[in-house]
């Protein structure tokens, strides 16, 4: 169980990751703050029930920040430009920097393409929260392959269903198992 300081910690930085969505400077407004960071906090819960070691406050925080780099700065290099909006925000809360740390390296980690060892259980289940989310989000992924892809429906149907098999192929056996039944409606349809 979070203590209550810890819980003021993660209601701060969902309020700041809802706020920040909400700024009309935000790059994807506001429909991201639903469709995926919510998502994702949820499957993050899912699956730290599955992981008893995890550190739940950690890899709340975690997956409410993964994307904030995307939501001011863009997706190139949002891994990067999070990890920094993360530490500045956590020290402005005075949150213990070693915590900060492996919350960073969470967010360093997160993207799929972006290959590397996922050595701690905290970030493997952010990593894993965040693809699996995908498959919640049909209409986000058509968005993006028809309105920034700029694709005709035959490229969008493949290139989401692509985008859904590796993502499914670079998830962990635990999460495999919670998304396998969504994933395969998925690849029957899009087949
Ligand atoms: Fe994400």
């Amino acid at each position: 169980m979070n203590s209550d300081n810890e819980k003021n910690v993660i209601d701060e930085i969902q309020r700041f990751v809802e706020k920040e969505c909400k700024n009309p400077k935000s790059k994807y407004g506001y429909e991201p703050f639903e469709n995926h960071f919510i998502p994702v906090v949820e499957y993050s819960k899912t699956l730290l029930k599955k992981e008893k070691n995890a550190d739940e406050e950690i890899v709340e925080i975690a997956a409410w920040l993964h994307d904030i780099g995307s939501i001011i700065y863009g997706r190139e290099n949002h891994h990067l430009t999070g990890a920094e909006i993360a530490e500045r925000k956590l020290r402005e809360l005075n949150y213990p920097e070693e915590k900060i740390e492996i919350i960073k390296k969470c967010i360093l980690n997160h993207r799929g393409s972006v290959e590397k060892i996922r050595e701690s259980v905290e970030k493997q289940i952010v990593a894993d929260a965040d693809g699996m989310a995908n498959f919640d989000n049909l209409p986000g992924m058509f968005m993006a392959a028809f309105v920034y892809e700029n694709k005709n429906q035959k490229e969008a149907r493949n290139s989401v269903r692509e985008k859904l098999q590796n993502c499914f192929n670079k998830l962990s056996l635990n999460a495999k198992e919670i998304i396998k039944p969504k994933f395969e409606a998925i690849m029957l349809v899009l087949r």
